[in-house]
């Protein structure tokens, strides 16, 4: 009997263990000076309830009685408890503040809910500008490469490009940070757009067809022609 009862133990301890180490932390993506919401995923509001906030397994703030106590000294100004304590915000993120993230709920001294937050800090997104090269122009088109650039090169920058005609929506052309296109004049009201982008953040700029390639036909004589739009 009993060790039937040990045995249930272990395999109950086993999977607490697989739980935890298999544990899957929400991802949440934060931008430098900027805030930050890790929010309870499911609702867990009632009286009664206490909250664990932890950052790195280190308790970060303890939350019953709807008053927050801020234990960790780096967050003592920038946390900010909201919904019963079941949202927590985090103000002038800086990239030591990325890490797992994790509270726990607990009722009467017993946890009744554990979640995990993987919390990733970027530098903002800068603002991009199109860099254009016509590479031929004839009467029966214009074939442009663009090139979207940014000042800075913060790193986990992607680039996509979307092109629409007048108010239409936006369809999906490319991705990279060049790309080509070739359009017939009475295409070119085309407007082409590049977004820069990293998981927290986006910036983007437009130009439209016309706008570059009419530069171009005013003096034809030129073969090729640089040009920078912001
Ligand atoms: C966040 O930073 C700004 C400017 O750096 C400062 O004015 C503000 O008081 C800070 N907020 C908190 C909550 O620390
Ligand atoms: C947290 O997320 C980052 C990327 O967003 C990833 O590289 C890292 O492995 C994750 N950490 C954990 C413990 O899951
Ligand atoms: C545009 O011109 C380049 C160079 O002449 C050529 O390689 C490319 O295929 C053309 N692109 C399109 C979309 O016509
Ligand atoms: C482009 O950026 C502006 C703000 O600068 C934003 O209002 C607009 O929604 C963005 N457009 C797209 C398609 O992302």
């Amino acid at each position: 009997m009993i060790g039937h009862i040990v045995g249930i133990l272990s395999i109950l301890l086993a999977a607490n263990l697989l739980i935890s180490e298999g544990q899957v932390h929400l991802p949440v993506y934060g931008i430098i000076n900027q805030e930050v919401v890790l929010r309870l995923p499911v609702d867990q509001t009632g009286s009664g309830l206490e909250m664990y906030w932890t950052f790195q397994s280190i308790i970060l703030a303890h939350f019953s009685n709807n008053q927050m106590k801020i234990i960790n000294e780096k967050f003592m100004t920038r946390l900010e408890p909201s919904d019963s304590g079941t949202t927590l915000r985090i103000h002038n993120l800086t990239m030591e503040d990325a890490g797992i993230y994790a509270v726990s709920v607990h009722t009467a001294g017993r946890k009744i809910y554990q979640t995990s937050y993987n919390l990733t800090v970027y530098e903002p997104v800068p603002s991009p500008y199109l860099r254009t090269e016509v590479m031929g122009y004839r009467t029966d088109g214009c074939n442009v490469t663009l090139q979207c650039s940014v000042p800075s090169h913060p790193s986990h920058l992607s680039y996509t490009w979307k092109y629409r005609h007048q108010d239409q929506e936006y369809q999906l052309y490319d991705s990279g940070s060049t790309t080509q296109i070739s359009l017939a004049p009475d295409h070119q009201d085309m407007e082409i757009l590049c977004i820069v982008h990293n998981p927290a953040d986006h910036k983007n700029v437009s130009s439209t067809l016309q706008e570059i390639c009419s530069d171009h036909a005013n003096s034809p004589d030129i073969e090729k022609g640089i040009y920078t739009s912001y």
